[in-house]
């Protein structure tokens, strides 16, 4: 199996995403570490510990890791993702810590440790993944590819053109991208379309098996205005878990290596990945401006029918 490490902000689709990865045969979950993003990092470590137990993976090392991003403060999304940052379904508390190290020294740790080089899925702001690179440079040598959620060619959904991620942290999205390790971005032109159809949503809903039941829970998780009762039957994404069927079966999505910047000015476009698509004589477009630019894999397509397949034969093992 792959060597798979998640650094996430659990968050509705991160717990998708995290159900997946323990499930699926052809990865190894070595460890998973935790950011602030759609709530405060403790709510996230809490929120990761339940769900690996709720998944039948108590044993996951999971590491506590930054409380801001790099420069400004964290600021949650709970109007999306719940006041506890995972849909309020009122699951258990955990029944243990995380690592008594942090997630930038179990990172650290897991990666250099691995027999074979690791691939990282962050599905969060990037703060740990840029804290990890700046302090321990050596690990890069043993890091396969970086396959991130995050980031947008088209419309952004926390500004016009910035996707939540990446603009929760613009300054640690940067970093990745320089980090000079292969990088896969799985963003929202993607990420919103892969989406499972009510009555599996439902099914997976009625299942007797705990983490099944949650994957359907999650799903039919919906954003309310205060008060409002959700929508039961509904359809739901994949959102986050998708980013891990791409690792899983990079098959289902089509990507183009672009040149992709983000942009760190103050304004509207703060935190835009700036894709670039135009037609491309030669490698020197990697250059712009006097600025080096980083070629990423963008994720152009995805085969939507293929990746709900994927998931629910995996989450219903
Ligand atoms: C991203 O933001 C979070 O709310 C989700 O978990 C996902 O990682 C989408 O922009
Ligand atoms: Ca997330």
């Amino acid at each position: 199996p792959i060597p798979v490490i998640i650094d996430c902000d659990t968050g509705v689709d991160d717990a998708l995403a995290l159900l997946f990865a323990v499930r699926h045969p052809a990865l190894d979950l070595r460890a998973v570490t935790c950011v602030a993003g759609n709530t405060d990092v403790d709510g996230v470590v809490r929120n990761t510990l339940t769900v690996l137990e709720q998944a039948g993976a108590p044993g996951i090392p999971v590491g506590r890791g930054a409380e801001r991003p790099l420069l400004e403060p964290a600021r949650s999304a709970r109007h999306v993702h719940g006041a506890d940052g995972m849909g309020d379904l009122g699951l258990p508390a955990p029944t243990r810590v995380p690592a008594d190290v942090d997630a930038v020294t179990l990172l650290r740790r897991e990666i250099l440790a691995s027999p074979r080089p690791v691939t990282l899925i962050p599905t969060a702001p990037l703060t740990n993944i840029a804290l990890l690179l700046r302090t321990h440079p050596e690990v890069t040598r043993n890091i396969e590819r970086i396959v991130f959620m995050g980031g947008a060619v088209t419309t952004g959904n926390a500004t016009p053109v910035a996707e939540f991620n990446v603009w929760h942290d613009p300054e640690a999205a940067a970093i990745l991208l320089t980090a000079g390790v292969p990088i896969t971005m799985y963003g929202l032109d993607v990420f919103m379309r892969v989406v499972v159809p009510a009555g599996e949503v439902h099914r997976l809903r009625a299942s007797g098996e705990p983490g099944t039941r949650l994957a359907g829970e999650l799903l039919a998780h919906r954003p309310t205005a205060q008060g409002e009762q959700p929508e039961a039957e509904e359809a739901g994404g994949l959102g986050d878990a998708g980013a891990v069927c791409a690792v899983a079966d990079p098959r289902g999505i089509s990507t183009r290596l672009l040149p992709v910047e983000v942009s760190l000015a103050p304004g509207p476009s703060r935190g835009q990945t700036v894709v670039d698509r135009r037609p491309r004589p030669g490698e020197s477009e990697i250059h712009e401006g006097g600025r080096e630019r980083a070629l990423v894999d963008v994720a152009l397509d995805v085969d939507v029918d293929r990746y709900v397949k994927l998931y629910l034969e995996t989450v219903e093992r």
